[in-house]
């Protein structure tokens, strides 16, 4: 038996726009993830969130399902549009009620919610406005934290400011394959920084709202390693590890913004000149206030061939992707968690972790008994909880793990081809249906730790 921390803090996690559906419900404002799945050949099935799980009206099931699994935690996301629809101002009464409710009944159940204030749904009124390349936007969202941690505060004490500035200021602003869809890499850039900014001015702000407040950011980390050991493919790791992970890290903990990363951008032309003209005096003071934990989402790990040569003069691979792939097309790397884990603690001492998401996609589906024997999403399971496991005992602070996702739900771009959950979501139907990979968790929760015997 692989035994955890006796406090860990078992979860799942979602977010608002992937599984509540009522878009158009008691008053919430547009997004602009209903803007963009609304123009034609952004989403790849064609589908939106207008419906997704349904859990704005199936909330009540859904705790039961955590109840079930016997989870400690739950990690869901507020919608800034049902909050604030038109970004800022008039508070939308119904909108908070909700969530209000939704954290009453997880309470009652004896799970104790982690709320993440922005998972992606920009109000559509504040992009029309500029979006988060401008500094106001960020001001906004420094409102809304106000707004929500007042309302919530006296109940939720563990916040995430915003979720994964790498998709939204890369994948949204910088080649467009998320909302709002720009391909300019100046926005994109401009985007990281007014994120990291209201980040730490959220901080500032909840807690100064909330008691004993625990307030972090989450980070999508992808460690890179180089296919080979020469120094073309040492470069293109660095330069890999620079865009992802370091222009993030480094400012978030003091050391600024990697101007190498930057050097790089202007030698690929996506920007024209090295100048961060969207700095302003003070900023990095603001960016590194001291947070009380990292959020972590690991996925995988990313193996770098340069370009810069002909493969036949560079040197032989040494290291090669495995095979074991998942839908997403994401190697299954779980030994990246705990290299990845070690690593920031003892690069930036970011105090307790906690993997705020990691799961894998298969489309597995029930079988004729009426289950869903999702095989490899349990050995995918296993293997990161052993990786957190050989991470605590290498002495990482990890404070807890949360699983994505509790359910199948819209995979941004790819709609809900992809099916990320440990519960099984008939769309047509809407019923929940626990995968064995529900069950594995469930024991695993129970004993608070992972039985490799039964493994083997
Ligand atoms: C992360 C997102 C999450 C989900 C997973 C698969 O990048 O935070 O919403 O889409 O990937």
């Amino acid at each position: 038996m692989r035994q955890f921390p006796p406090d860990f803090l078992w979860g799942v996690a979602t977010s608002a726009y992937q599984i509540e559906g009522a878009t158009r419900v008691d008053g919430r404002g547009e997004s602009i993830w209903d803007r963009f799945a609304a123009t034609p050949g952004k989403i790849n099935d064609k589908s939106d969130g207008s419906v997704a799980c349904e859990h704005y009206r199936r909330w009540p099931e859904d705790i039961e399902l955590m109840r079930w699994m016997g989870l400690k935690s739950y990690r869901f996301s507020v919608a800034w549009p049902r909050i604030l629809p038109e970004g800022r101002g008039r508070v939308n009464v119904a909108g908070v009620d909700f969530y209000s409710r939704l954290v009453d009944s997880l309470l009652g159940a004896g799970i104790e919610p982690f709320v993440t204030l922005y998972h992606w749904d920009l109000p559509q009124v504040l992009e029309d406005q500029g979006g988060w390349p401008v500094r106001a936007t960020g001001d906004a969202f420094v409102e809304y934290a106000d707004v929500m941690s007042r309302a919530l505060g006296d109940r939720v004490k563990r916040w995430i400011t915003h979720n994964e500035p790498w998709c939204i200021s890369v994948l949204g602003y910088g080649n467009g394959e998320h909302a709002p869809g720009h391909k300019d890499w100046t926005k994109a850039l401009a985007t990281s920084h007014t994120l990291l900014l209201s980040h730490g001015k959220a901080v500032q702000v909840i807690r100064s709202n909330v008691q004993r407040a625990e307030v972090g950011i989450t980070l999508n980390l992808t460690p890179g390693e180089p296919a080979s050991p020469s120094p073309e493919d040492a470069d293109a790791c660095r330069d890999f590890d620079g865009g992802f992970n370091r222009w993030f890290l480094e400012p978030l903990y003091g050391r600024g913004y990697p101007l190498d990363v930057v050097e790089d951008h202007v030698k690929a032309g996506r920007i024209p000149s090295a100048s961060l003209d969207f700095i302003q005096d003070g900023d990095l003071k603001t960016i590194a206030e001291p947070t009380d934990f990292l959020g972590v989402n690991y996925y995988s790990r990313a193996v770098l061939r340069s370009n810069r040569i002909p493969e036949e003069k560079n040197a032989p691979r040494t290291v090669h992707v495995s095979p074991d792939k998942t839908d997403m097309d994401w190697e299954v790397y779980p030994k990246g968690l705990t290299q990845l884990l070690v690593h920031l603690q003892t690069e930036y001492k970011p105090g307790p972790l906690y993997i705020t998401e990691n799961g894998c996609a298969y489309s597995t589906g029930p079988s004729a008994d009426g289950r869903v024997h999702d095989v490899k999403r349990v050995d995918y399971l296993r293997t990161h909880l052993e990786a957190c496991s050989d991470a605590i005992a290498q002495g990482v602070n990890l404070a807890g793990y949360f699983a994505w996702s509790l359910l199948d739900n819209f995979e941004w771009a790819y709609g809900y081809e992809k099916r990320f959950g440990l519960v099984y979501v008939d769309y047509a139907t809407q019923q929940r249906i626990p995968k064995d990979s529900a069950h594995l968790y469930r024991d695993v929760v129970a004993q608070n730790g992972l039985d490799v015997e039964q493994a083997a």
